[in-house]
């Protein structure tokens, strides 16, 4: 019983993003409006038992990383339990985490405590007027205590994750690695997707990843680590200044890294879907909640990784955007 979890295209999947909850605190403007989004009904939902039993079928297929996404988790109230139930499941697997980071401050040793292994932060500013232009919200200094709090409680290593956005955050990049190296938080700036729930990405627009790169250059020396090391990982890391701080390049646009992909999702409202930008999707809740059996599940499952296809297409003249937004996939 190897690659369970295998597509048609040769690729097996290791790492599951769990969407514990649809709903922000934030209102990035790369994400969503200002208005927020029509948030899931608690009753479509997974509750937690539901949860961790389809993440043990998971994991029973072969999964060794669990990460927990959003919208942000940490607004899911029972999260800190759901971490040591999951920590609980034989083989244990990783357990990692990707908020933006506010509650984290109060959340983070508990979370450690529970199993929870490492976090990615969102923060793609440090300067206070870019981060509420980018955010709609006035919250820096909570992220900033979530970041200090992850690290002291040994959430480590904690990965910082930036998208830059053209005319709001983009002359600003360097300043932010500058800001990640001296607190010893590993940067990694990603380019911007087309997953926004307006649809207003634009290629035109987008701050690709050589243009971080150029501008880092001005103010860093950025040497390229050996692409060996970078295995599945979406992330292109560099040293700074001879190391040993890093900084990475998620350039999931301009360098697609769909050939190496080993991950699969599982939305809020227990979906499975095979990549971010799939047009389809697996429904687990109804089955569950009529009884299936954790074999008929899994069956569910490997059946829908199958159909992965071998790349998101972003860019060529038939690619049509998810209809579900970043914010109920995970990321
Ligand atoms: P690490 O294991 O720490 O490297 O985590 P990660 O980078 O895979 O996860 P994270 O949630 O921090 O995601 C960072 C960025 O990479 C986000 O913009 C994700 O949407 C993007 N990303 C993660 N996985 C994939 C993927 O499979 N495909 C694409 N295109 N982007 C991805
Ligand atoms: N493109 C790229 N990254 C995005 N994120 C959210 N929306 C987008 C987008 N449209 C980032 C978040 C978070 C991670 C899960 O994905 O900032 O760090
Ligand atoms: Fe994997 Fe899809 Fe992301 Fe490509 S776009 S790396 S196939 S999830």
């Amino acid at each position: 019983t190897t690659a369970l979890l295998a597509d048609r295209h040769g690729r097996v999947a290791r790492d599951l993003r769990v969407s514990v909850t649809d709903r922000c605190n934030l209102r990035c403007r790369y994400c969503m409006p200002a208005e927020g989004l029509p948030w899931l009904a608690k009753p479509d939902m997974l509750d937690d038992d539901e949860l961790v039993r389809l993440v043990s079928i998971f994991v029973s297929l072969g999964v060794q990383q669990v990460r927990l996404t959003g919208g942000e988790p940490l607004l899911r109230r029972s999260l800190t339990d759901l971490v040591s139930r999951i920590a609980a499941l034989e083989p244990r697997p990783r357990i990692a985490m990707t908020t933006n980071g506010i509650g984290l401050d109060r959340l983070a040793g508990p979370l450690a405590a529970a199993g929870l292994d490492r976090v990615n932060v969102s923060l793609d500013t440090v300067d206070p007027q870019e981060f509420a232009d980018l955010t709609r919200r006035d919250r820096l200094h909570d992220v900033e205590a979530g970041l200090k709090a992850a690290r002291d409680a040994g959430l480590v290593p904690v990965k910082v994750n930036a998208v830059a956005m053209r005319g709001v955050n983009d002359t600003s990049v360097a300043d932010l690695l500058a800001w990640c190296v001296e607190r010893g938080y590993e940067l990694r700036f990603i380019e911007q997707m087309p997953l926004d729930a307006q649809h207003g990405w634009d290629a035109s627009t987008m701050v690709g990843g050589d243009e971080i790169r150029a501008q880092l250059e001005e103010r860093f020396t950025i040497t390229p680590m050996p692409e060996a090391d970078r295995g599945s990982a979406p992330a292109e890391r560099f040293l700074v200044d001879g190391g040993p701080a890093t900084v990475g390049i998620i350039a999931s646009v301009t360098a697609p890294f769909c050939g190496a992909c080993d991950r699969t999702r599982l939305t809020a409202d227990g979906q499975v879907r095979n990549c971010l930008f799939s047009q389809r999707e697996t429904d687990l809740r109804g089955p569950l909640r009529d009884g299936a059996s954790d074999e008929e599940l899994a069956a569910l499952i490997t059946g829908e990784m199958w159909k992965k296809a071998k790349g998101h297409g972003i860019g060529s003249a038939d690619f049509v955007q998810p209809l579900r937004p970043m914010s109920a996939i995970g990321g």
